[in-house]
């Protein structure tokens, strides 16, 4: 994501922090003063994607995660009167015990950074620490959806998610060409990656709990 200067962040922040969430455990039911599903999203960008299936799924809420303040920023400016929407300044790594356990219905990763260093591999967000994460902030059979033009993060991400147990469903090397993404909603990423001719890869698969 190229970072552009952006005037006056704080001010422009303050004015958008009733879509703000804190830092610390988030009590959604409080938060949407409603107890319909919590899809997440993390890593939106400048969070088109998301606004988009908040005003498809008014029966469901959204909760989108940024690590970047100016580009979170330039997501929250989006949202009109979407009620159903709120955003986290955070690194998704910092977030055990700030996202209740089965508190989540489902997950997008659009376009995650992939990391191609092999040394990197364990900020991919589809490493198994990540995805032990989301098995826990999940509810059990959630769906989990991941998007990207990155042959080094779809191979890596196939392997983690196969090897910790989890189910592939949806495995397409060209999203355009599958029937099981038909009502795909681009991301400002896929869009560029589209036009520059690039396949845009995909795959689902849903969340499990550790049986004791
Ligand atoms: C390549 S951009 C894709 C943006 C958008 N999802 C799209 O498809 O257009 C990746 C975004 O994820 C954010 N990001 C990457 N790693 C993150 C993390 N660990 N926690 C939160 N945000 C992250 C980056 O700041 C960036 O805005």
């Amino acid at each position: 994501m190229r970072l552009r200067k952006v005037k006056n962040l704080e001010k422009r922040m303050e004015r958008l922090e009733h879509l703000l969430l804190k830092k610390k455990t988030i009590r959604f039911k409080e938060v949407f003063g409603n107890g319909n599903p919590v899809i997440a999203e993390f890593g939106i960008g400048r969070g088109e994607f998301l606004l988009e299936m908040a005003r498809r799924r008014p029966e469901k809420n959204f909760f989108g995660v940024e690590r970047v303040d100016s580009v979170l920023l330039q997501a929250m400016e989006k949202v009109e009167k979407e009620t159903n929407i709120r955003y986290l300044l955070a690194n998704v790594e910092d977030l055990e015990g700030v996202i209740p356990e089965n508190s989540l219905s489902g997950l997008f990763l659009n376009f995650s950074d992939p990391w191609p260093k092999k040394k990197n591999r364990k900020r991919r967000l589809t490493h198994r620490e990540y995805l032990e994460l989301y098995d826990i902030w999940l509810q059990e059979n959630s769906q989990v959806q991941l998007k990207t033009d990155s042959p080094i993060l779809f191979t890596s991400s196939i392997e983690e998610i196969s090897q910790s147990g989890h189910l592939l469903e949806d495995v397409t090397l060209n999203i355009e060409e599958s029937p099981a993404y038909e009502d795909n909603i681009r991301t400002e990423y896929e869009e560029r990656f589209t036009a520059q001719g690039h396949p845009i890869y995909a795959l689902r698969f849903r969340s499990k709990k550790v049986k004791s």
